[in-house]
């Protein structure tokens, strides 16, 4: 074996997560959530929604507003109950620019900005004389004292945009509206996009209890049978990224002290699109570093930091071509890296193999902690929904969440299913409006 077959051989297997680690991790991940739920110390926040599963009657026009920290999307949502609905329009834009003409999101943008810049995409969808009620899901640590109030606790997904932290957003929002004369546009409720996931699911599939996101950020929300604070069921967003009770590799705490919060969203910082793109760069420069890839004269292109995201991850796992051909123009037309050979264009595509392998078996771990938690027994039947791209796309991630549960559950593993839910922020939005408007009439 080369040096370098050596040498990934070696970090592939700080990689692996066996299978009485993701029993070790789901057994902690439970207990932090018992204590979050219980106000003892854990980094799950437990975070109440005021918000129950849908009936799935559920009926009305009502406006989505989905800010997740990449885009902001906007959708004027038709629900018609028994599961149907329809999207009559949608607006948005990017937070940024390529050419940086603008970015809302970094620290030299303010809170009163970045909300003029949402409340002119909603604009572009309202006429006047209407009234719109309108749900956002913002994706981001909110701290809920009711359906339509919410105090951002802090950025995650490395936004740095002033004035947002310890604000309420609701009021942010209500003031750039009036801002851009919208007083028609009415916000009645503020969810995060894992409950908007759980309840744009629910609403057609009554046996949804989870909702996750296994996107540019990773979170996840789930049905809580008996929360300390009410008798009633309800959906909380436990924030799961920043869980940390986690083998950690010595490039993970690379990745972590080069981050924005070292320390925070350690789940999350090994799982998510946003990170384990910068995780396989990490690996890569480590090992030009070390002499071990040909194409070591462009080391150079290799040092920005977040130069490979989730899209890059599933275009190295994509390439079945002989010579990895997809992956040789990706490396000369985009990161201008020339003379590599096919084993470095292997191992990179080992690299992204062993990193986006790992990520899925942890977000399974956590499944596994949480439906032991609400159905220790395994009785009634579980639908995770999850949206995200690297769900969604990245080459065999939604199998190996699939295969993780089913070794670990075995005969009973029958009774979990996963499902992908598309939109779940936007349909998840106008169903929490839909609830929001029938409670205020009641
Ligand atoms: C945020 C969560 C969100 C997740 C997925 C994380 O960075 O903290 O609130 O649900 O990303 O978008």
């Amino acid at each position: 074996m080369s040096n370098l077959l050596t040498r990934l051989h070696l970090i592939a297997s700080q990689f692996t997560i066996s299978p009485d680690q993701i029993r070790q991790i789901a057994n902690d991940f439970e207990r932090s959530m018992l204590a979050g739920l219980h106000g003892s110390p854990s980094t799950l926040k437990m975070l109440p929604s005021y918000l129950s599963k849908p009936s799935g009657k559920e009926v009305g026009t009502f406006l989505a507003l989905d800010f997740g920290g990449t885009n902001v999307r906007v959708l004027l949502t038709e629900l018609f109950g028994q599961g149907q609905f329809t999207v009559h329009a949608r607006g948005g834009k990017p937070l940024k620019d390529r050419a940086e003409t603008y970015n809302h999101i970094s620290g030299k943008s303010t809170a009163e900005q970045l909300f003029d810049f949402i409340a002119q995409q909603i604009a572009t969808l309202v006429k006047p004389g209407i009234i719109y009620p309108l749900g956002h899901t913002f994706s981001f640590p909110t701290d809920q004292t009711g359906l339509n109030t919410g105090t951002l606790i802090h950025w995650t997904k490395e936004i740095e945009t002033t004035g947002v932290e310890g604000a309420n957003i609701t009021a942010l929002l209500k003031d750039a509206l009036l801002r851009q004369n919208l007083s028609n546009v009415v916000p009645e409720a503020i969810i995060n996009d894992t409950v908007g996931t759980l309840l744009a699911a629910a609403y057609t599939n009554q046996f949804t209890d989870i909702g996750s996101i296994c996107g540019t950020g990773h979170n996840t929300a789930y049905l809580e049978p008996s929360p300390p604070w009410t008798k009633e069921p309800m959906i909380i967003n436990m924030e799961s990224g920043n869980f940390d009770q986690l083998p950690f590799t010595h490039y993970d705490m690379l990745l972590d002290t080069g981050s924005e919060k070292p320390g925070a969203q350690r789940l999350e910082k090994m799982v998510s699109g946003h990170y384990i793109g910068e995780l396989v760069r990490i690996i890569a420069c480590s090992l030009f570093d070390e002499g071990l890839l040909a194409a070591n004269s462009s080391r150079e292109a290799l040092t920005a930091p977040h130069i490979l995201n989730g899209a890059h991850i599933s275009l190295l796992l994509e390439d079945e071509t002989p010579e990895y051909s997809n992956i040789k123009s990706f490396l000369e037309k985009s990161l201008k890296i020339v003379g590599s050979t096919k084993e470095d264009r292997e191992s990179l595509k080992k690299i992204a193999s062993f990193v986006s392998t790992r990520s899925a078996r942890l977000v399974a771990a956590t499944f596994l902690g949480i439906i032991h938690h609400m159905d220790p027994n395994l009785a009634e039947h579980h639908n995770i929904a999850i949206d995200g791209s690297l769900y969604e796309k990245t080459p065999g991630y939604a199998e190996t969440i699939n295969l993780t549960l089913a070794q670990e559950l075995g005969n009973k593993g029958m009774n979990v299913t996963t499902s992908l839910t598309k939109d779940g922020s936007g349909i998840g939005a106008a169903i929490a409006t839909a609830i929001a408007v029938t409670m205020k009439k009641e």
